[in-house]
This record gives structure tokens, sequence and C-alpha cells, in this order.
């Protein structure tokens, strides 16, 4: 994906690949359609292929459900918690550690109400309301359907839900642990609101059919610790396996839309956004990066000299990782660190890249071209970045970054660059209020291309370039 957005290709290569991709999708959903009509014969002649979707929960959820909340789990608990304020507390700060807000809030006035379009490969599923409403909202839900949808994907109807909604992660979350979630959703004002309905094109549109995604990508089944490693470690696995999802974002996907499970936290592009290995590996991923480094990160949103958080990441900061405690980010970065290293062929760090413009001449006495990348930049982003890319504040809370030595510009790719001078950056941390203005609105295609490319020659990865058209395509992603 990457690299059909990173590289110009002539009009009848596009044509190709575009009846290619065509030729696909439409494999694909013939594939479905037949996987379909499978389903549907082995449904009829009782056969167990895979749970239906009828299948009453079993009956441990069930026995779980219908005792009082137990207090925190011994093992994966965190902050331990025996009364109801507590309980609920645990319940907000296990809520922030998935991120349910991200998802589940489309307007920041009706916060976890949902109506959040989500695009899939497939058609747009919109999230649902998770207020404790009783029409529109989760307020009839019981705890064990609470559970059986976190942990098995399936909603109070007994329908199957679509992975978009990270199930496949939070079935690792222990009954406690979710239970803590619900009873800190039903503290939240009702709101009444039906948000839109799916637009899925058939055979997708069938709910039943991700009994097959479920057979090739889903796991069910708790977090189940490894002895031989340590208490840190294993709290580090539960979270970033579990409510975390780190992987949505940061593993690449197989043709179904499954996680590859060979190629765990290699990086992903969605959206445009590409979600940077962050496997151990020295050249691709965040091998060079300290502990320190990765939890200021999590924490603040910067890393100076490494990377600043923009875009998605910016906003899992903003909503979720900056909430959690030091220990819980120290797990985290202990568990990160053990997972395999992934060589992506980078032949060096993607925060070790540039060094400040000193050739102020460029800059001077040329005939004013309102698509020249140097000028632009001056007038766009020097003054708060520097002329020299340096930036301003150093590393202080707060600062505006150094462009040299930062991972977006020196990555093997200008897409984040690029969105990042299109939508800005917005992020509040305990620390600082961070905003950089948006520019997709004042500037064409033609000079952010040239801005980026400027940015990428002087300050980071020179091979990194983007063209006008490519400009144009990751400004319709959002
Ligand atoms: C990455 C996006 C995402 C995140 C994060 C997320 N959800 Fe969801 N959730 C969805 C989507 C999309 C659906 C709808 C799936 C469908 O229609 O099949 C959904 C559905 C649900 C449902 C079923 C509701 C219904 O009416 O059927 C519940 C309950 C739920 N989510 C709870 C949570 C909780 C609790 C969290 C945080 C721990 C959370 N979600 C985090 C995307 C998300
Ligand atoms: C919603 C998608 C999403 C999720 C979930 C997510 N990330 Fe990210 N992550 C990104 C994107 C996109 C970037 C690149 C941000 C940028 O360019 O500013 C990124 C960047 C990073 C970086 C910096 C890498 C670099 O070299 O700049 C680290 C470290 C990181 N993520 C760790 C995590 C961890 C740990 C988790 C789970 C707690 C996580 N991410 C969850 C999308 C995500
Ligand atoms: C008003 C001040 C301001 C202006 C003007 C400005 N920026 Fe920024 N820039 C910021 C701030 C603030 C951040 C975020 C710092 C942080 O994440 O802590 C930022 C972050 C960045 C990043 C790092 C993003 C990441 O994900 O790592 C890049 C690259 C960048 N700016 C490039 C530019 C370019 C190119 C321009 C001109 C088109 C520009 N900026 C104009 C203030 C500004």
């Amino acid at each position: 994906m990457i690299k059909n957005i990173a590289r110009a290709q002539p009009l009848q290569a596009q044509v190709r690949l575009a009846r290619r991709r065509l030729f696909r999708g439409t494999t694909l959903a013939a594939l479905f359609s037949v996987f379909a009509l499978y389903v549907a014969w082995h449904e009829s002649h009782g056969t167990d292929v895979s749970r239906s979707d009828e299948l009453p929960i079993t009956q441990a959820h069930a026995d779980d459900a219908s005792q009082t909340p137990a207090p925190a789990a011994a093992g994966n608990g965190g902050a331990a918690g025996v009364a109801g304020g507590d309980l609920v507390k645990r319940g907000e700060y296990l809520a922030r550690a998935g991120d349910c807000v991200a998802c589940h809030t489309a307007d920041k006035s009706r916060p976890f109400a949902g109506g959040l379009p989500i695009n899939t490969p497939f058609g747009t599923i919109v999230t649902p309301n998770i207020t404790p409403d009783p029409d529109t909202g989760i307020g009839q839900w019981t705890d064990a359907d609470f559970l059986r949808a976190m942990h098995e994907g399936i909603g109070k109807g007994g329908e199957r839900l679509y992975p978009a909604f990270p199930y496949a992660e939070y079935t690792k979350v222990t009954d406690q642990d979710v239970l803590a979630i619900r009873a800190y959703l039903n503290t939240l004002t009702p709101i009444h609101y039906a948000p839109p309905a799916n637009s899925l094109k058939f055979p997708f549109n069938q709910r039943w059919l991700m009994g097959f995604w479920n057979m090739f990508n889903f796991t069910e089944g708790r977090f189940v610790p490894d002895p031989k490693q340590s208490a840190e470690w294993n709290r580090g696995a539960y979270l970033v396996e579990g409510l975390a999802h780190c992987e949505e974002c940061h593993t690449p996907r197989n043709i179904t839309q499954g996680l590859k499970s060979d190629s765990r936290f290699s990086g992903a592009v969605q959206a445009g956004w590409h979600a940077y290995n962050i496997t151990r590996d020295k050249n691709s991923g965040v091998g060079t990066w300290t502990d320190d480094e990765l939890v200021a990160y999590l924490s603040t949103g910067a890393a100076p000299g490494r990377a600043n958080a923009a875009g998605p990441m910016g906003e899992v900061i903003n909503d979720s990782t900056q909430y959690l405690t030091k220990e819980d980010l120290g797990s985290i970065v202990t568990y990160l660190r053990t997972v395999p290293a992934i060589s992506g062929g980078e032949s060096r760090p993607r925060d070790q890249w540039g060094n400040p413009a000193d050739d102020v001449t460029a800059l001077r006495g040329t005939k004013v071209n309102a698509v020249n990348g140097a000028q632009l930049f001056v007038a766009n982003c020097a003054t708060c970045h520097n002329w020299t890319g340096q930036g301003v504040g150093a590393s202080a809370p707060g600062a505006y970054p150094s462009l040299i030595h930062n991972s977006t510009v020196g990555a093997s790719d200008a897409n984040n660059l690029a969105l990042v001078i299109l939508h800005g950056v917005r992020r509040t941390t305990k620390q600082a209020d961070i905003l950089m203005p948006a520019f997709g609105p004042q500037l064409t295609d033609d000079q952010i291309a040239a801005i980026t490319n400027y940015v990428t020659k002087q300050f980071g990865n020179p091979q990194s370039t983007l063209t006008a058209d490519q400009i144009a395509q990751l400004r319709m992603q959002q």
C-alpha cells in the first residue's frame, strides 16, 4: 500500500494495477460467496462447522457475570480496588487503556454515543452507542451480554460483530477487568442517539460470515501468563496484546484483513498513515530508543531527537496511554523489547537522518515561485521550526520540534509527513497543549508536495518523495 502511494507510476501501469485490484476484489467477493454457500449448507445439515449465532453464552461466563463484580484480579489487576467506587475508578482506567472513547465517539459533546464511521476495504462500519441509554445504547445489556461481546465478538441479539471492534484482542482481558469497564460505562450519562446504519456491500453485510473470519483470524480465550517471564513482562503482554490493541495498527494484515502473525509489530498503513515498525530492529524499528524515550513518547507524545506523535498515534496518546501509570508503561516497553526484530530493509533508523539547512542564499533572490519548496517552507513552517529546521525550545514540553532526527521526516515514505502538513497536530497532555495548524485548507497539492519533498531532502530521508497526485490521494483519505 505504501508503495502504491509513494511511487509515481506511468498511466498504463496504473490502469493495469487498477484492473488487477478490481479483479482481486471480485475474486475475494466470489470466494466469500462460495464460503457463504458452504456454511449455509453445513448449518442446514446440522454439522458443527462453527459456533452458531444462536448459541447461548457459555455457562462459565453466565456464572461469572451473575456474581457481584469481583475485586481486582490478583495477577493482572493493576490498581487494586475493592469497593464500588474503586471498581468504577479501575474501570475508567481500563477503559482508557482500551481506548474505547476513540472509536465510540464521533462528536465530543456525545462521548461514548458512537456514530464514528470506520472505513474498511469492505465498506463503512459505524460505531454503536455504548452509553447506558436503554433504547439506543447498552442500558439493557446484562453483564453476560457485555462479556460475550468483548470476549467472543457477539452482540446482544446473538449476531456476529465485525472485527473493526477489536474483540480479537479484548478476548484476552480478564472477566474482572471487563466487568470493571462495564461498571464504569454504567456511570456515564445515558445519551439517546442512534448512529446511522453501516454501508457494507454484499457479501460483507452478512454478519454470520464473520464466523469464517473468526476461523482464520480469531482465537477466543483469556491471556495466559508465561511463568518463565517476569510479572512486569506479563503485565506488558496482557496490556499490549489485550486492551491496548497496539497490533490493530502496527501489524500488517493478510488478505482477509486478519493480523499477520509472522510479522507482528512490523508496521502497517491505515487511511494513509504509516504506523511504523516498533519491533526492536535497530534500523527499521525502535531498537535504538532507550526505555525512557519510549515511556516519554507514550506518556507525552514527544521523544525529542526521535519522534513526535501525530494522527492516529497522537489520538492514542491523547485518549489512552498518557493516562497509564509509569509502571504500566514500563511493562509495555519491557514486553515490546522482547518482540522479535523484523527488518523492513532500511539502512539506518528513521530518526538518524538530516542536517540543519545552512545555505540561506538558496532562499534569497530567486524569482518568487508559488511552488518553490524552500520558499514555501520559510513562509509557512520556519516561524515555528526555524529556517534551519532545528525547531524552537529544544526538548522542553510543548517545544516546536526539530525536523532533523525526527522519525516522520526520516521515514522511508513521506506519507505521515504530508498528512501532518495537511491536518496539523493537536494533542493535550498534562505537560502541554500541542498545536500545529493544518495547512490542507490553504495550500494546493502541488505546494504540499513541494514542501514535503523539500523537508525530506533537506532534513530527512531524501529518497522519500511524493507527487501532487499522491498528495491528492492522501487528502481524500479522511
Ligand atoms: C478500533 C475501534 C474500536 C475500539 C477501540 C472499541 N470499539 Fe467497541 N466497537 C467498534 C465497532 C466498529 C463496533 C460495531 C461492530 C459491529 O457493528 O459489528 C463496536 C461494538 C461494540 C459493542 C457492541 C455494541 C452493540 O450495540 O452491538 C460493545 C459493547 C463495545 N463495542 C464496547 C467497547 C468497549 C468497552 C471498548 C473499550 C474497551 C471498545 N468497544 C473499543 C469499534 C471499537
Ligand atoms: C490507531 C492506530 C494506532 C494504535 C492503536 C497504536 N499506534 Fe503507535 N503509531 C501509529 C501511527 C500512525 C504512528 C506514527 C505517528 C507519527 O508519524 O506521528 C505510530 C507511532 C508509534 C511509535 C513511534 C515510532 C516512531 O519511530 O516514530 C511508537 C513507539 C508506537 N507507535 C507505539 C505504540 C504502542 C506501544 C501502542 C499500543 C499501546 C500503539 N503504538 C498503538 C498508530 C497506532
Ligand atoms: C505554529 C507553529 C507551527 C507551524 C507554523 C508549523 N509547525 Fe510543524 N509542528 C508544530 C508543533 C507544535 C508540532 C508538534 C510537536 C509535538 O508533537 O510535540 C509540530 C510537528 C511537526 C512535525 C512532526 C510530526 C510527527 O509526527 O513527528 C513535522 C514533520 C512538522 N511539524 C512539519 C511542519 C511543516 C512542514 C510545516 C510547514 C508546512 C510546519 N510544521 C508548520 C508547530 C508548527
